[in-house]
């Protein structure tokens, strides 16, 4: 373990969503005091019992000691008020994906949050360096994009904004180990590494199905067979959600101006009808009491 994150004893996570309470959960299992602020109160209870349920199943499964898990949510404080920030070493931000309420807050919490902490955004598309821009503290400030469910997913995928000082990158490199994650680092263009290389792939079984070379569970076999891929390239963009999946897509798109990016009109057309995968029980499968069946 590095030495640069000695200094680092209390994170702070903002959002209680999917992304922040997973974050916030791996945070305080690692030691570490998390203060978890989200807007509204249901939102940081409904972040609290995630990570409960989630300790919970743990203990159940005999993976965890009970007093572990007791001590770790215990280190968790919610809050709905974002001075409960100010003396954190480390502020990890997991709020929507929406450029405006993300460059708002960003100014909020440098005006107070102590001068010496470091900034991570968990964004997915939005450049680290234009959020970086937002606060006076631009070498202090970097991405720290975490993957879906974070205490299961081994990857932190490090974003290096166009200021980022070697000091954060080490300081952060420090936490994810703490916290067990491996820590990749890559600079700050559309999509990092993983949506750049993941999103195209989608895309291209996408246009597959759209152009009759295949069914989409033709296409998915292949890759879970051929290539040795745990789930299909169809199935996964139904897990991620296909709106996001677009909305990914039109950034890099939109950020590299080449053609090579557009994305397919058939994913359009689904996300205008509303089969938005998993979370809508359609898309390029169905889901239902029956489990999954192929559309
Ligand atoms: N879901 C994923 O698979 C995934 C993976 C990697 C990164 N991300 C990124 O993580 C971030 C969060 O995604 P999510 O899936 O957890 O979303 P989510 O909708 O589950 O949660 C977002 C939370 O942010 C809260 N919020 C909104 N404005 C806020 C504010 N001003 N202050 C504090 N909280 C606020 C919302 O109330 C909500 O609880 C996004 O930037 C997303 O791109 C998501």
């Amino acid at each position: 373990m590095g030495a640069a994150d000695m200094h680092v004893k209390k994170i702070g996570v903002l959002g209680a969503g999917q992304m922040g309470h997973g974050i916030a959960q791996v945070a305080a299992q690692s030691g570490y005091d998390v203060v978890l602020r989200d807007v509204e109160q249901r939102f940081v209870d409904k972040g609290l019992d995630g990570i409960r349920r989630n300790l919970g199943r743990q203990v159940e499964k005999g993976k965890l000691a009970k007093d572990v898990a007791d001590a770790a949510i215990a280190r968790v404080h919610g809050t709905t008020d974002l001075k409960a920030l100010a003396d954190c070493d480390l502020v990890v931000e997991a709020i929507v994906e929406d450029l405006d309420i993300k460059k708002k807050v960003w100014q909020e919490l440098d005006a107070i949050v102590k001068p010496g902490a470091v900034f991570a955004t968990n964004t997915s598309s939005i450049p680290i360096t234009l959020l970086a821009a937002q606060t006076k503290r631009r070498a202090k400030f970097l991405g720290m994009h975490f993957f879906n469910p974070v205490p299961v997913m081994k990857l932190v995928e490090l974003i290096r904004g166009v200021e980022t000082d070697a000091a954060t990158v080490q300081l952060v490199t420090d936490v994810g180990a703490k916290m067990g994650k491996t820590v990749v680092e890559v600079n700050d263009y559309p999509g990092f590494v993983s949506n750049r290389v993941l999103m195209p792939m989608i895309n291209e079984a996408i246009f597959a199905v759209h152009e009759g070379v295949a069914t989409a569970k033709a296409v998915d076999d292949v890759m879970k067979l051929g290539m040795n891929h745990p789930m299909g390239p169809l199935e996964l963009a139904d897990f991620i959600g296909l709106d996001t999946c677009l909305a990914i897509l039109d950034v890099l798109y939109e950020g590299f101006k080449d053609p090579k990016y557009r994305p397919c009109p058939l994913l359009v057309k689904k996300v205008q009808a509303g089969h938005l995968g998993r979370k809508s029980g359609k898309g390029f499968y169905e889901y239902g009491g029956e489990g999954k069946i192929g559309v």
